[in-house]
Formats: C-alpha cells, structure tokens, sequence
C-alpha cells in the first residue's frame, strides 16, 4: 500500500496553486441530478472522493464526462436505483444523493453515509428536514426508506448549524411545493457555492451565507455552467506550512475572506503575511508565541483546521490550547504528533494544550483520517529526518495533488 514519504526541514519558496473546494464539489456533483439538462462545473479537485462520487453517478446511469478539472454531467436518463453499501460508506458526500433523488422522485432508499471517524456525525437534522417538508423516514438494516406523497414547503429551525442538513434541506425544497424556510442555517461558503449553482438553473433560493434561508420551490432546472470555489481548508493548510517553512511562499487562487479566522490567529502568533486579492505571501518567521484557539461554525475557526494547526503550535513558545466544539474524537492523531517529539496534553477528548517550542523528529507515522493524516504531513515537514505516512488514502481523499505542489516549491516529498 502506498505511503508518504518526508524529508523535513526543507525551505519553500515558489507559488502554490490552490484546487476547488471539496466540500463545495462533493455537494455540487449530486446537486446536478436536480437538473433537467446538461450541468457543467469546473474547478473541480483531482481527489479520491470526486472518483467516488463519479462512480456513484454512473451506477445510477447518468452520463458523466470529465475533461482537466471539469465535470459535465447528463442526468436525463437516470434511474432511482438503491445506491449499493459500499459506494455510500465511501464518503459523507454520498447522502446529498439522497436528497436529490428524494426531490426528483419523492421516493429514496439508501444505505447509511460514510466519512472520516472523527465523531458520532448523526444525520437527525437532515431527516428532520425531510419530514417538515412531509416525507416519511424508515431506518431499517442501515439504510433510510424516505417517501412523501408530495414534498411541500415548510419553516424549519436546525437544532445546530449543521452544514449537511443545510445543503439536504435545499436540495429537496429546490422543486418542493411553495416556500422553505431554514432557521439557524449554517453559513459555510460552500453552502452560498451550493445555492449560486441551482440559482443559476432557475431556482429560487435567498439568504445563503446567512442563518435564515428560503428556499421557494420551482417545476423546472434549465441547463447551467458553474466553477467550484477555492478550496478554503486547501488554501489554510498551505498557509499553515508557509508560516513554518516559507521563504516568499505565494497561496494563489484563493479567497482570503473565506479564512480570515486562520490568518487572524497566524498574525496573533506573530506570522507575517501580505494578503493579496487572490492570494497570500508568506514566510517563516522567528519568535511565534502561543495562542488559543476554539473550534466553531463559519465564520469561526474551522474544526477541518484544527488538526493542521497543531504542528504550527508546537513551534510557539509557551502553552497554546486547542478546543474542539464540533467532533468528539477529532485528537487521533496525537499520539504520533507526540511521539515525533511534540508536548501535548488531551483532556476529555475536547481540549488540546500543546506545549511548545519542541523540535520534531521523523518517525514511521499513520494517517487516522483526513485532516489528521496532513496533520502529519505538515509534522514530517518540519522534522529533522525521515517520515513515512501509512493510510494516506484519507489524505488523497482531501488533498490534490499534494506531492507535487509541495515537491515542485522545494519540499522533498514523495508516494513510495
Ligand atoms: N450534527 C448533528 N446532527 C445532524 C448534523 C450534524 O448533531 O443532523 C452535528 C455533528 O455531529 C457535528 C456538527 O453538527 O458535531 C457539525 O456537523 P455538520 O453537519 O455541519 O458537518 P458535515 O456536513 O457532516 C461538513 C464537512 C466536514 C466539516 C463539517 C463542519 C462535508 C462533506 N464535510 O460535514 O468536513 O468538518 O462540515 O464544517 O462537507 C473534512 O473536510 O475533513 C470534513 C470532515
């Protein structure tokens, strides 16, 4: 099986261009079954879970072509078939299928959705959705049996801000009857990437990005062309190397609003950045000092961040903390970042106190999960010595092209 393999502790210089995003994209795929013609979505990642979420489109018979990072999808002749076990535990992603097919045939069965394990991750809010917009739910043998009769607008409040629940209560309200309501809707931008697509095809969707969304159902999708937004968690891990082993490290294509709750902590610590339009510059510096740092929804600091930024904080002096509000076991990657040579402290699986300044040294490491596994990657980066990454399949979940956009700025950096 494939690994990672590091040299750290070499400096960075040159452009990094930044991929679409996969939050954005895992959800735009399945959105274009709502479509009543040709969709076209560019900026699409080079990442494993698109391939996944392709296979799934063609199990379901539509037409899918691919050209350089554009995705043109031809759902006309799709049938509503049970998407198999396998293929949905795949990824998180798979269950916006489930609201697509829910809103075209009012009628889905669907085994349960995958994802990293980084917490329980309970789908409630997105069933809640379904049923105030009048669908029955059935689980049964790890799978939901969901029907309605006919779907109709409703006022719905989500419990928390939940980003899945969010996106599955668009899709189904899209051609539902009438008008959706969403209350304390999550703000993320995919979730205004997502509402800007199906706008593009006629639908009539306000108030994405703020914490109340309506959604007014309409009969017909006409055909649309649309980009993927820069991938925001891309465009912070890249920061987060930058500000350990830059020399002028330029980030580009990216949207520096969309990570300002990064940029602001690395500033706070004493990273000196210029931040650009489109892109941001970045070197290392010397006498970053320790913060803390607190998990939240858009536009607080992103949980997906939380893992990568911790090999930054072992490089600050003084005790930083770390606690994570969103996931309740979003730390497993602790034990190796430990045993390369960090001080950290875990305390109810919630709160990380990292002590730093301690140098880190290679070690044969795992990739727990996604976010985890370029956790450690940024950690093999900035050891002294060799580092091997076992499981680096979450990693290329997530992460385009990752080796070669580090190698080609001066990291040496390879799958072996
Ligand atoms: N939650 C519930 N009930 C629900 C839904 C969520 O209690 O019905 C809770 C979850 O347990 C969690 C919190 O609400 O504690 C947030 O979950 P959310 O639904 O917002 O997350 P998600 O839609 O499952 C997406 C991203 C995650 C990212 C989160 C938060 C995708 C495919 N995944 O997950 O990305 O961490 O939003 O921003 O968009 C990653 O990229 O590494 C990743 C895990």
């Amino acid at each position: 099986m494939a690994k990672i393999k590091i040299e750290g502790g070499n400096k960075l210089s040159g452009e990094i261009e930044i991929s679409g995003s996969k939050n954005s994209a895992v959800a735009l795929i399945p959105a274009a079954l709502l479509c009543d013609e040709t969709v076209e979505i560019s900026n699409v990642p080079n990442i494993s879970d698109i391939d996944s979420l392709e296979e799934i489109l063609l199990y379901l018979n539509a037409n899918v072509e691919r050209k350089g990072d554009t995705i043109i999808i031809d759902s006309s002749k799709i049938t509503n078939k049970e998407i198999p076990e396998e293929l949905s535990q795949k990824l998180r992603a798979s269950y916006y299928f489930m609201s697509s097919l829910l809103g075209r045939y009012k009628h889905v069965e669907m085994y349960f959705p995958g994802g990293c394990a980084i917490g329980e991750r309970p789908i409630d809010q997105t069933l809640k959705g379904y049923r105030a917009l009048g669908a029955t739910v059935i689980e049964e043998n790890n799978k939901y049996i969901i029907d309605a009769e006919t779907l109709e607008g409703a006022k719905l409040y989500l419990d928390v801000p939940s980003v899945g629940a969010t996106i599955n209560t668009i899709l189904v309200a899209v051609k539902a009857k009438g008008k959706t309501i969403i209350e304390n809707a999550a703000k993320e931008p995919e979730i205004v990437n997502v509402a800007t697509f199906l706008n593009n095809m006629g639908a009539k969707i306000k108030g994405a990005g703020t914490n109340v969304i309506t959604i007014t159902g309409v009969d017909y999708l006409h055909k649309s062309f649309h980009e993927v937004i820069p991938d925001r968690i891309e465009a912070g891990t890249y920061l987060i190397i930058g500000s350990l082993l830059g020399e002028n490290l330029k980030i580009k294509n990216i949207i520096p609003s969309h990570i300002e709750s990064l940029t602001s902590k690395l500033i706070e610590a004493g990273v000196k950045m210029t931040i650009e339009e489109d892109n941001i510059t970045v070197s290392k510096g010397e006498n970053y000092s320790s913060i803390d740092i607190k998990t939240l929804p858009y536009p607080g600091f992103p949980t997906d961040l939380q893992q990568p930024i911790i090999p930054f904080l072992t490089q600050c002096k003084g005790v930083s903390t770390v606690e994570e509000t969103i996931y309740e076991n979003r730390f497993q990657n602790i034990y190796d970042t430990n045993r390369m040579g960090a001080n950290i402290i875990i305390k109810n699986n919630h709160l990380a106190k990292v002590r730093g300044l301690t140098p880190l040294y290679g070690k044969e490491v795992t990739a727990t999960d996604l976010r985890g596994g370029a956790s450690m990657l940024i950690c093999g980066l900035i050891a002294e010595g060799t580092t091997t990454i076992d499981n680096i399949r979450y990693i290329l979940r997530g992460y385009d092209n990752i080796c070669e956009k580090l190698s080609r700025v001066g990291a040496k950096i390879e799958l072996i």
